[in-house]
C-alpha cells in the first residue's frame, strides 16, 4: 500500500500540487487522468523520489521514501518513457539488465513470446516503432515483478490489438496483487480497467471510483466544460 500525506509541489510559480493526501491500494489499477501539462508525470516522479518532497509523508508498504530510499525503490517500478531506453541495446539486454537488478523470478522468454515481441527482442532499441518501444517497456514493467508499478501513458503510440492486450496485462498484474498508477488520456480504456481514478484538477486529486460510469463524460465534465467557457 502507497500512503501519501500533504504532498505539495510548484515549479517555480507554477503550483503543480497542492497539499495532496491520498492511498493507493494492493491489488488495483488507479488511472491518473488530467489534461497535457498538468502535472501527472511531476507527480509520478515525485512518488519515487527524482522530484523533492520535502514535507511530505511519502510510505510504500511501511517504508519511507524519504527516509529508507534504496528499499523504497526496490518494490517499485518506474521508467518514464520509452525515450528512456538505451537506444544501442536490444530490448534483450534491457529485459535481462531487469530481471538481475530486480532479482526476479519472471521467466523473460515466456514474457517475451506473451507480449508476441519474438521477431524484435533481439534488435536495437534504436531501429523499433513506437508501439514496438511500449512493448518492451511494458515487458521490462512485468518483467521487474515489482509490487508497485507507476506508469505514465503505456497506451501512447498503441494499436487497437495493442491496447487490449496491454489493458489484459494490466489486469493480470493486479490479480497477481500488484499496485498500478496508470496516467492514460485513453478515456475508454480508462473506463474498462481502472478501479479508481484520480483527476488532476486545480492541484488537488479527485477520486471517483470507477462504476461503470461513462468516463471521457466525466473528464468533459470537469475539464472541457470550464476549456469552452474561457475561449
Ligand atoms: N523540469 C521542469 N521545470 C519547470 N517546469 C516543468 C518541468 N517539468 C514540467 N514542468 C511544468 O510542469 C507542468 C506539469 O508538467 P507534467 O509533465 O507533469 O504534465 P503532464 O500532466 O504529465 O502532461 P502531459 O499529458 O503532456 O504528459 C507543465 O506546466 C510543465 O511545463
Ligand atoms: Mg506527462
Amino acid at each position: 500500500m502507497l500512503e501519501v500525506k500533504n504532498l505539495s509541489f510548484a515549479f517555480k510559480d507554477k503550483p503543480i500540487l497542492n497539499d495532496v493526501s491520498f492511498t493507493l491500494a494492493d491489488g488495483q489499477i488507479i488511472g491518473l487522468v488530467a489534461p497535457n501539462g498538468t502535472g501527472k508525470t511531476t507527480l509520478l516522479r515525485l512518488l519515487c523520489g527524482l522530484l523533492p518532497s520535502r514535507d511530505a509523508q511519502i510510505e510504500l508498504n511501511g517504508v519511507s521514501l524519504q527516509k529508507q530510499h534504496t528499499a523504497f525503490l526496490k518494490q517499485l517500478f518506474f521508467l518514464e518513457s520509452s525515450n528512456h531506453l538505451y537506444a544501442d541495446l536490444t530490448v534483450r539486454d534491457h529485459l535481462l539488465y531487469v530481471k538481475k537488478m530486480w532479482q526476479s523470478d519472471v521467466d523473460v522468454d515466456s514474457t517475451v513470446a506473451e507480449l508476441g515481441m519474438q521477431s524484435y527482442y533481439k534488435k536495437k532499441i534504436k531501429s523499433l516503432s513506437l508501439g514496438m518501444k511500449q512493448h518492451a517497456l511494458l515487458a521490462m514493467y512485468i518483467i521487474s515483478d515489482a509490487q508497485t508499478m507507476f506508469i505514465d501513458e503505456p497506451l501512447n503510440g498503441l494499436d487497437p490489438t495493442s491496447i487490449q492486450q496491454f489493458e489484459q496485462e494490466f489486469r493480470k498484474l493486479r490479480a497477481a496483487g500488484k499496485t498500478l498508477l496508470v496516467s492514460s488520456h485513453q478515456m475508454d480504456s480508462v473506463g474498462r480497467v481502472c478501479d479508481n481514478v484520480f483527476f488532476l484538477k486545480d492541484q488537488q486529486i479527485n477520486d471517483v471510483t470507477n462504476t461503470g460510469q461513462d468516463m471521457m463524460a466525466l473528464y468533459t465534465q470537469m475539464f472541457m466544460t470550464e476549456a469552452a467557457a474561457n475561449v
